[in-house]
């Protein structure tokens, strides 16, 4: 199981402490939400945040670009200090160019997709990606309610997974907490992207860990070697 801490929820006036905060909680990944308020009605952060913070760190750096043109970007963020970049399958007939690219880069491949997108249009790609992200909330801004009907979702996901016997993580990303945690699990997922919940604790490591126990009690895989 994977934790993944979004610096999105982080103190935008101290991203060094937040990134210290996170490398100490137990986390594996620190999940990166690139905003260009084009493909999403928000800006975050770009590639200098990332550098700045790459050398306090040795967590896995996952970065989610909700860009319009993440092709401009790839190579600024992979030197930045990316150890994997995820794109949007929305961007349809640019998603395949877009998969090499990043492979090119000699880093790990995501694809993502939202809520309102069915899991076929995904489907073509799990062969050639490292990282399937299940958004389930509408990207864009940290804090909201998760959305229960992507759920089957992650489900469809974890089958074809099974059926082709590929290797791929399935992540989720928005509303992700103590609550929701279970389910997400429960349905196949195996890393669990949270802002809110993880640095809105005093005790980051605490939170992280429970996180990680909630998820790992609905794993169905470890739920048979229980039996
Ligand atoms: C949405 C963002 C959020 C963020 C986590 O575009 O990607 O999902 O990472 O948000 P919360 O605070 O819901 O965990
Ligand atoms: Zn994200």
């Amino acid at each position: 199981m994977i934790i993944a801490p979004s610096l999105l929820a982080a103190d935008y006036g101290n991203f060094a402490k937040d990134t210290l905060r996170a490398g100490r909680s137990g986390a594996e990944w620190l999940h990166l939400d690139i905003m260009d308020g084009h493909f999403v009605p928000n800006i975050s952060f770009g590639p200098h945040v990332v550098k700045t913070i790459r050398p306090l760190t040795k967590m896995f750096f996952d970065v989610h670009l909700m860009c319009s043109k993440p092709e401009i970007l790839l190579e600024p963020f992979a030197k930045a200090g990316a150890d994997q970049i995820i794109v949007h399958v929305e961007l349809t007939d640019r998603v395949t160019p877009l998969l090499w690219k990043i492979r090119s880069l000699g880093i790990k491949v995501g694809l993502c997709l939202n809520p309102p997108t069915s899991i076929s249009h995904v489907q073509p790609y799990l062969d050639k990606i490292d990282h399937l992200l299940v958004m389930t909330v509408n990207p864009g801004f940290g804090g909201q309610e998760f959305i229960y009907e992507t759920l089957p979702k992650i489900q469809q996901a974890a089958e074809w997974r099974l059926e082709n016997k590929l290797s791929f993580t399935i992540g989720v990303d928005g509303g992700v907490n103590f609550k929701t945690v279970g389910d997400c699990a429960r349905a196949g997922a195996n890393a669990f992207v949270s802002g809110t919940a993880l640095f809105g604790q005093r005790n980051m490591k605490a939170a992280v860990k429970k996180l990680r126990l909630l998820a790992e009690d609905n794993d169905p895989g470890l739920a048979d070697l229980k039996m």
